[in-house]
């Protein structure tokens, strides 16, 4: 492959990607149809750069080369020399594939187009291309340069030989990538609903304040509660992922978005970024205690863990991801304390069965149905094998 890396979109996803390819000695094209957003990328990066030089983490003239193998433009033409170009534009269909037909007129036959895409189809993107064996999902995390997670998602149309040079390229590129079917949420965004969902099902149903459901969670190792995190990541940020992954799940209640979520998005409570969200983020806010009842808490956490379990088993039973590969995502992706599989081996398969066979009858809720990969573990009392 060519050395040299295109990135369209010089926003917080791009820039960040562009920085991750110039750290690994690439040189680097950054194109953004707007000049603002390149300008403010490249002040973003210098102050990175002089960050990490401050701390010892590079030497100054390190600092200085990686940003000198970054150069922008508003012009797609100067993404000729790219052997991969990543798309990390805005998150609409239509525009992804506009973008796409255009790069393509401009690199060689042998140039990879990768999308960042977190939420549309890479198949439907690549159907947009004459050549849609060069396409493929390359999906980072935010922050790009300090998450290591990257999802490799294979379209349809993708090229046999083009997964292997993705996980070799992010390899090299010091991340740590994992194979994923092109299905709605890939593997993350998909396994994690149920860490949001059910959480504001609980509060839905009063059963505990927020700060004593986000404590819950915490108490069993996570290092943010459900509500913290959604007020960092921007509720109209999560609700929008959830709702697209329910479209495209036909309407599967597991994946249902929650009331609760869609007023805090009507009133613009929106997390940390507008000063208020499920929390008061303003500076004159005091905190509220949670409750201190550590068997309440226990029962909360119980619930969405074995949520998550069965959401990961499914994954599993339905081909999206390996074994291997998914306990990786979700410990490397999103910080979780350990991997789902291992955990719910941990807790015994019974147990989780147990505990979400107790939601079903009481609820009478599809949304609460046991993989038939644990029934069958459970059936013949084996283990996930993880290693
Ligand atoms: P952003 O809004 O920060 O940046 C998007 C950039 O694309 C802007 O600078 C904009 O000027 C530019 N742009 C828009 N249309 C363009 C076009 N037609 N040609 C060239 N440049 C264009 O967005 P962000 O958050 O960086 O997301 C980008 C992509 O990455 C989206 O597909 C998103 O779903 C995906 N993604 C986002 C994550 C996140 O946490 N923000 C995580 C993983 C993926």
């Amino acid at each position: 492959m060519d050395k040299t890396i295109g990135v369209i979109g010089a926003g917080a996803m791009g820039s960040g990607i562009a920085q991750v390819a110039a750290q690994a000695g690439h040189k680097v094209v950054l194109v953004d149809t707007s000049e603002a957003a390149l300008e403010r990328s490249a002040s973003a990066l210098s102050k990175v750069m002089a960050r990490l030089v401050e701390k010892g983490r590079l030497k100054a003239e390190e600092g200085a080369e990686i940003s000198a193998r970054i150069s922008r433009s508003t012009h797609f033409t100067d993404l000729a020399p790219c052997g991969l170009v990543v798309e990390a534009i805005v998150e609409n269909l239509e525009v992804k594939k506009a973008v796409f037909r255009e790069v393509e007129s401009h690199v060689s036959r042998e140039a990879i187009l990768a999308t960042n895409t977190s939420s549309l189809s890479v198949t439907g993107i690549a159907a947009a291309l004459e050549h849609p064996g060069r396409c493929i999902g390359l999906h980072f995390f935010n922050p790009a340069p300090l998450m290591p997670l990257v999802e490799i998602v294979p379209a349809l149309q993708t090229a046999a030989d083009l997964p292997r040079q993705c996980l070799d390229l992010m390899n090299a590129w010091g991340k740590d990538p994992v194979v994923a079917k092109d299905t709605p949420g890939f593997i993350v965004n998909r396994v994690a609903r149920p860490f949001y969902g059910e959480a504001l099902r609980i509060f839905e149903e009063g059963i505990a304040d927020i700060p004593t459901i986000d404590a819950a969670m915490r108490d069993a190792g996570f290092r943010m509660g459900p509500f913290e995190l959604m007020d960092l990541i921007g509720n109209d940020v999560n609700y929008a992922v959830t709702t697209t992954v329910f479209d495209a799940f036909y309407n599967d209640p597991r994946y249902r978005p929650s009331t609760v979520q869609k007023r805090h998005v009507e009133a613009g409570w929106l997390g940390r970024k507008t000063g208020r969200g499920y929390y008061d983020h303003s500076p004159e806010s005091s905190p509220v205690s949670p409750s201190p009842d550590s068997d309440v808490r226990e029962q909360i956490a119980n619930r969405i863990i074995a949520m998550l379990m069965n959401e990961a088993i499914d994954a599993v039973f339905m081909n999206i991801v390996t074994p291997q590969d998914i306990e990786r995502a979700m410990t490397r992706g999103v910080n979780y304390p350990q991997g789902l599989l291992a955990w719910a081996n941990e807790w015994g398969l019974q147990t989780v069965l147990w505990r979400l066979e107790a939601l079903r009858d009481r609820y009478q809720e599809d949304r609460y149905r046991p993989s038939p990969l644990l029934r069958e573990h459970v059936a013949t009392g084996k283990d996930f094998k993880i290693s």
